[in-house]
C-alpha cells in the first residue's frame, strides 16, 4: 500500500471521531515504584512503547484518592491521586509527556456515586437524618412496621439490596457496593461539585473524560419499586438491563446534566471530549447520550456481547452504524475491557480463542468510527481463570462468585520471572498474579516477532493512520458480496479501496477477486492458484 502524503495529521477538532483509545487500568499497567501496583510514573515511563504502538488516546482508569474497594471507582476525593498511584505532580508530567508524544488523555469520572469515605459522606452519617448533608446522597426510611424492610426493592448491580441501614434506622442506597454510595443529582450541590470537578481536570489539560454509570445519575421520582426480584424469580433484576427501563436507570431527566456539561467541554480549546458509559433499553435510547449538545460518544457494547457468527457481527455491526448516522456521531467500537471477560477466552480461548480474537481485531480495527482497546489485547493475553480466591479483590466476587478480577492482572513486559517486568528490575510483587504461560506472552517476547499478535496490532494500527481509506474514518462500509458465514466489506476514498474479510465459516475461502492481501490475522496459503483465508481468520486487502 502507498501512504499518501496528504494524509492530515490528527491534531484536528475532530480527532475524537476516528481515534483509537487504549484503556489504562491504572493498577496494573506498569509499576515504578516496586510495591506491585500500578502507578502514573510507570505509564509515563512506558509512554513511547504506546506512541509506537499507534494509538491516539489513553483513557486512565480512576487514580483518584480512594480506599480501592472498587478498584479506585470509590472515589474519595475527586481533585487529588490516590498516593498508590502517586501525586498531582506526577499526573502532571504524565500528560505533559503524553502530550509531546502526540497521545491524548482521558480520564475517568465517576459521578453516580462517591466513596463512602468522602467527606459528604461521613458528614451526612454524622449530620443525621433529615440534614442538609443527607440530602447529597439518597438516604430512605425503611418500609415494614419498624422500618426494617429497605425502601424498595432495588438491587445493587453486583448483587443483594441496593440499600445498606445506618445505625440511626435510615437507609441508604448504593446501586453498587455498600461502600459506594449514590449521590442526589436533584441537589444543586452535587451539579455545582461536578462542574468544578471537569473544570480541575480540564484545566490540568485533560482531552477528555469517560464518565461511569452515565445512565444512572437520576433516579425516578418516588423511587418507585421495579416489580421484579431475585428472590422470587431467580434472575438478576439488573439483567431486566436492554429488555426493560429500570426505575434507576436512563431517566430521561438525566439529559439535562450533559446538556449542562457540553458547554463546559466546548469552552475550552482543543476539542475535548466525553464518552459515556451507558445501557439503555435500546440503541435508539442509547444515541440520546450523543450528539451536539451533550456526549461525544457513548460506548456501543453490543459488539462486545455478539456472538462468533457472521450474522450477530453483521446486526449489531449495522445497528451501530445506522444509529450513529441518525444523530451524526461516530461510532464506538470496544470487544475488551475491565468489566468484560477477555475476547480470547469469550471466543473460546486457547488457540482458537486467540485465533478469533486476533480475527476480530482486525474487524473492528476496519470499522469507521473510534475505537477503544483493553491493555493486554494487543498481547493476545486471555483471562485468568484460575486465581486463587483469597486473591481476588473485586467487590461483586463475594456478593455473586463473578469476578472481574481475571481481566485485571498485571501485563506482562518481559523477563523469565513473574510478574515479567510489571515492577522495576528485580521486583517480585504484583497485586494479582500473573501466570506462568504469560512469559511468552510478554511485549519483549513479541516485538519484532513476525507473526506474533503485537506485531498485527502494530501492523493493522499503521495501516489504519495511514491508508487512505481507513484514515481519519475516511469511506463508509459497503458490505459485499460472500458465502455464508464470510463477512467483507469495504471502505473506499477516492480510487482507494481496502477490504475487510472476516471467516467465520467452517472452510478457508478463497479471497483474491477482493485485491492483494496487506494483513492477516493468521497466515494465508495456497498461494498458487489464489490465497485462501483460513477458518477464524481475517485479512485486510487493497485495491487502488
Ligand atoms: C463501571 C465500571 O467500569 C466498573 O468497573 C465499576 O465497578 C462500576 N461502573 C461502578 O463504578
Ligand atoms: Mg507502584
Amino acid at each position: 500500500m502507498t501512504v499518501s502524503a496528504t494524509t492530515p495529521p490528527r491534531t484536528d477538532d475532530d480527532w475524537w471521531r476516528s481515534a483509537v483509545v487504549y484503556q489504562v487500568y491504572v493498577r496494573s499497567f506498569a509499576d515504578s515504584d516496586g510495591d506491585g501496583v500500578g502507578d502514573l510514573a510507570g505509564i509515563r515511563e512506558r509512554l513511547p512503547y504506546l506512541r509506537d504502538l499507534g494509538v491516539d488516546a489513553l483513557w486512565l482508569t480512576p487514580f483518584y484518592t480512594s480506599p480501592m474497594v472498587d478498584g479506585g471507582y470509590d472515589v474519595a476525593d475527586y481533585r487529588d491521586v490516590d498516593p498508590l498511584f502517586g501525586t498531582l505532580t506526577d499526573f502532571d508530567t504524565m500528560i505533559s509527556d503524553a502530550h509531546a508524544l502526540g497521545l491524548r488523555i482521558i480520564v475517568d469520572l465517576v459521578p453516580n456515586h462517591t466513596s463512602s469515605a468522602h467527606r459528604w459522606f461521613t458528614d451526612a452519617l454524622a449530620a443525621g437524618p433529615g440534614s442538609p448533608e443527607r440530602s447529597r446522597y439518597l438516604f430512605a426510611e425503611g418500609r415494614g412496621a419498624h422500618g426494617e424492610l429497605p425502601p424498595n426493592d432495588w438491587e445493587s448491580i453486583f448483587g443483594g439490596p441496593a440499600w445498606t441501614r445506618i445505625d440511626d434506622g435510615q437507609w441508604y442506597l448504593h446501586l453498587f457496593d455498600p461502600a459506594q454510595p449514590d449521590l442526589n443529582w436533584r441537589h444543586p450541590q452535587v451539579r455545582a461539585e461536578f462542574e468544578d470537578v471537569l473544570r480541575f481536570w480540564l484545566d490540568r489539560g485533560v482531552d477528555g473524560f469517560r464518565v461511569d454509570v452515565a445512565h444512572g445519575m437520576i433516579k425516578a421520582e418516588g423511587l418507585p419499586d421495579v416489580g421484579f426480584s431475585t428472590m422470587t424469580t431467580g434472575q438478576r433484576q439488573v439483567d431486566l438491563l436492554g429488555k426493560a427501563r429500570l426505575p434507576y436507570f436512563d431517566q430521561d431527566e438525566v439529559h439535562e446534566i450533559y446538556r449542562a456539561w457540553r458547554p463546559i467541554l466546548d469552552s475550552y480549546p482543543g476539542a475535548r471530549m466525553a464518552v459515556a458509559e451507558a445501557w439503555a433499553e435500546t440503541p435508539q435510547r442509547l444515541a440520546r447520550y450523543i450528539g451536539p449538545d451533550e456526549l461525544h460518544q457513548a460506548f456501543s457494547f453490543d459488539f462486545l456481547d455478539a456472538t462468533w457468527s457472521a450474522d450477530s457481527f453483521r446486526k449489531v455491526i449495522d445497528t451501530a452504524l445506522s444509529e450513529a448516522t441518525v444523530v451524526g456521531a461516530p461510532t464506538t467500537w470496544v470487544l475488551s475491557n475491565h468489566d468484560k471477560q477477555r475476547h480470547v477466552t469469550r471466543y473460546g480461548d486457547g488457540v482458537e480463542g486467540l485465533r478469533r480474537a486476533r480475527a476480530a481485531s482486525l474487524l473492528m480495527l476496519a470499522l469507521p468510527g473510534c475505537a477503544y482497546l483493553y491493555q493486554g489485547e494487543e498481547l493476545g493475553l486471555p483471562e485468568v481463570l484460575d486465581l486463587p480466591d483469597e486473591l481476588r479483590q473485586d467487590p461483586a466476587f463475594l456478593r455473586t462468585g463473578e469476578s472481574r478480577d481475571g481481566c485485571r492482572v498485571p501485563i506482562p513486559w518481559g523477563g523469565e520471572l513473574a510478574p515479567y517486568g510489571f515492577g522495576p528490575a528485580g521486583s517480585e510483587l504484583s497485586w494479582l498474579p500473573a501466570p506462568a504461560t504469560w512469559r511468552a506472552l510478554s511485549v519483549a517476547a513479541q516485538a519484532g516477532q513476525p507473526g506474533s499478535t503485537l506485531e498485527l496490532y502494530r501492523a493493522a494500527l499503521r495501516i489504519r493512520h495511514d491508508h487512505p481509506a481507513l484514515a481519519l474514518g475516511a469511506g463508509p462500509v459497503t458490505w459485499l458480496e460472500s458465502g455464508p458465514g464470510v463477512l467483507a466489506f469495504s471502505r473506499t476514498a477516492g480510487d482507494n479501496v481496502l477490504t475487510c474479510v472476516v471467516n467465520l465459516s467452517g472452510a478457508p475461502v478463497l479471497i483474491d477477486g477482493y485485491g492483494e492481501p496487506i494483513v492477516a490475522s493468521a497466515p494465508l496459503t495456497g498461494q498458487g492458484a489464489g490465497h485462501l483465508l483460513p477458518v477464524d481468520a481475517a485479512a485486510w486487502l487493497e485495491r487502488r
